[in-house]
């Protein structure tokens, strides 16, 4: 009985989260949110202890706002040779390691 009312809710979710948009909207946005689950997961480990684990900024700047003040290519850059305070990640990550922290940073925008 449980197991079955559980089913029901599971299918009726389904239904009202699938309804009206095509699947190929819906694979683009379990794409994105992968990604941008492991630009967390760097920024996490390499640049939260300056920037506040909301982003709000301590040792550094505040980047809820990033993109509205930067582009992805600036951010990318600022990553790469770092800046006054902060350490260049040239080094120790991945170019599309910054790449996916940069484009997750000019998604930030007000
Ligand atoms: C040791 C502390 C520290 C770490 C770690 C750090 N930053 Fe920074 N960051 C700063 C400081 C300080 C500034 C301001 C530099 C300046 O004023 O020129 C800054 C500036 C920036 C800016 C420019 C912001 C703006 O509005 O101009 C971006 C983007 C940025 N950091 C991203 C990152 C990312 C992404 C990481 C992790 C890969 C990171 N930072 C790690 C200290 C840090």
């Amino acid at each position: 009985m449980r197991v079955a009312s559980y089913l029901i809710v599971f299918f009726l979710l389904a239904a009202v989260s699938g309804c009206g948009s095509p699947a190929a909207e819906e694979q683009a946005e379990v794409t994105a949110s992968a990604e941008d689950t492991s630009a967390m997961q760097l920024y996490k480990k390499n640049c939260m202890s300056c920037h506040g684990n909301d982003l709000s900024g301590r040792v550094g700047p505040s980047l809820q706002q990033a993109g509205s003040r930067l582009t992805e290519e600036q951010i990318g850059d600022i990553i790469k040779a770092g800046a006054r305070g902060m350490p260049g990640y040239e080094k120790s990550l991945k170019t599309e390691e910054i790449s996916q922290l940069a484009k997750w940073l000019a998604a930030k925008k007000e």
